[in-house]
C-alpha cells in the first residue's frame, strides 16, 4: 500500500480529508506525486495539450508544477514553453523532468508568482491546471484572466478554455460522522483538529469543507451549475452569491453538497470530476470532491425542496484563498422544516 498526501491509497468513498486547495503553498513531492497519479487528470490534460498545441508555437504553462504539461506541450513541437511557478523547489523538477526528455533548451523556466512576472513575448497557448475541486478554490479565475490579458497573443487559446462548478444536495452519512467527530484523514487527533480549526478562525468542523468522493448514487437532486467562466473572454467576477433550488428526486437524508467541476480543455477533450469510481480510476485521486457538510442531517422526503444560498468571496489573505458560505432551508408541503448556514470566511 503506498502512502499519499491524501492517505493510503487504494482509499474510499466518503474518506474526508482536508481541503488540499487550502494548503496550496504548502504543497511537497508528495502532492505532486498524487497529482502525477491521478489518471482521470492526466489522460485528460495529455490529449487536451497534444490537441491543442501546434508545432512552432509559444506556449505557458501557468504553474508548471513539475513540468509535465509543459513536456507534454514540448513533445507537441512548441517552439518555447515558458513554465511560471512560484514554488522554486518544484521548478527545479520540472527543469529536470524536460532536460530529460531532452528538450531542456526549448524550456524556460520564471520562477515567481505569475502576478508579479513578465515574459519576453506574447504566446499561441496558455495551458494551467490551477482548479480546486469547486474550480474557483485556487484563485485560478484571477490568476487565468490577468494571464489572458497580458500573455497572450490575440486569437491565442486558453487552456481549459472553459470550467463550469456544480452542487448537488447529498446523502453521505459515513462522511458526515467523520466531520461530526472531528477525524479527517489527515487532520491529526481530535486536539490537533481542534487547534486546526482554531488557527482558521472557523466555529466548528462544519465550517469547512473538505475533498472526499462522493458517490453519484447519494445525489438526492438534479445537480445546478454555480458557475461557468468562460476562460477566453473577459472573466466574471469570482466573488459571486448564487440562489439555487433543488427538488428531491428521492427519499434520503440530506448529508450536506458535493461540488465538483466540467472542464472544456480543448476542441474534443472535456473533464468531468463527479465521477466516483475509485478502482475504474473514473474518480479524480487529487481532486476528489467538495464536500460542504451541514451540522444537523436532515430527513428528504421526494419533492422537498432544497434552498441554497451559495456565495463565494476573494480573502485579503492572497490570491489562493476565498470564503465560502452556504446558507439554506428545507421546505417540506410548504413548510420550512430545517435551516443551516455555513461560513469558511
Ligand atoms: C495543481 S498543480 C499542477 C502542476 C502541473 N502543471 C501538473 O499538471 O502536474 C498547480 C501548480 O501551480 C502553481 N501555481 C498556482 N498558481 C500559480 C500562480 N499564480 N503563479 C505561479 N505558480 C502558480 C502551484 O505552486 C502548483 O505547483
Amino acid at each position: 500500500m503506498t502512502t499519499t498526501a491524501h492517505g493510503p491509497a487504494p482509499y474510499t468513498a466518503e474518506q474526508v480529508w482536508l481541503p488540499a486547495s487550502e494548503r496550496l503553498t504548502d504543497w511537497d513531492d508528495t502532492f505532486h506525486d498524487l497529482l502525477l497519479g491521478d489518471d482521470l487528470r492526466m489522460e485528460a490534460f495529455r490529449a487536451a495539450v497534444h490537441e491543442a498545441v501546434r508545432p512552432g508555437a509559444a506556449v505557458l504553462d501557468l504553474g508548471t508544477g513539475t513540468g509535465i504539461l509543459a513536456q507534454w506541450a514540448l513533445e507537441a513541437g512548441a517552439r518555447t514553453v515558458y513554465g511560471i511557478e512560484f514554488n522554486a523547489d518544484v521548478l527545479r523538477t520540472a527543469c529536470e523532468r524536460v532536460a530529460a526528455a531532452g528538450h531542456g533548451e526549448r524550456f524556460r523556466p520564471v520562477q515567481g508568482l505569475s502576478f508579479d512576472v513578465e515574459l519576453p513575448e506574447r504566446v499561441d497557448v496558455v495551458i494551467s491546471e490551477i482548479m480546486g475541486n469547486l474550480a474557483d478554490n485556487e484563485g485560478f479565475a484571477a490568476i487565468l484572466a490577468d494571464a489572458r490579458r497580458r500573455f497572450l497573443a490575440p486569437g491565442g487559446a486558453m487552456l481549459p478554455r472553459r470550467v463550469e462548478s456544480y452542487l448537488v444536495p447529498v446523502s453521505a452519512p459515513r462522511a458526515h460522522a467523520q466531520v461530526r467527530a472531528g477525524l479527517p484523514q489527515d487532520g491529526g487527533d481530535a486536539e490537533q483538529f481542534a487547534a486546526l480549526l482554531r488557527a482558521r478562525g472557523a466555529r466548528g468542523p462544519f465550517d469547512l469543507y473538505y475533498d472526499v468522493v462522493l458517490p453519484l448514487d447519494g445525489h438526492l437532486a438534479a445537480p445546478r451549475v454555480v458557475r461557468v467562466y468562460d476562460l477566453e473572454r473577459p472573466e466574471p467576477s469570482a466573488t459571486y452569491r448564487v440562489p439555487l433550488v433543488f427538488t428531491a428526486q428521492r427519499d434520503g437524508v440530506l448529508s450536506g453538497f458535493k461540488g465538483y467541476f466540467v472542464a472544456t480543455l480543448s476542441d474534443t477533450v472535456a473533464l468531468d470530476i463527479s465521477g466516483d469510481g475509485i478502482a475504474e480510476r473514473t474518480a479524480s485521486d487529487s481532486w476528489k470532491h467538495c464536500y460542504l457538510p451541514i451540522e444537523q442531517q436532515v430527513r428528504l422526503r421526494r419533492g422537498d425542496r432544497v434552498v441554497l444560498d451559495f456565495e463565494r468571496t476573494d480573502s485579503p489573505d492572497g490570491p489562493f484563498r476565498q470564503g465560502y458560505r452556504w446558507e439554506g432551508q428545507v421546505i417540506s408541503g410548504g413548510e420550512v422544516t430545517a435551516r443551516f448556514a455555513h461560513t469558511t470566511a
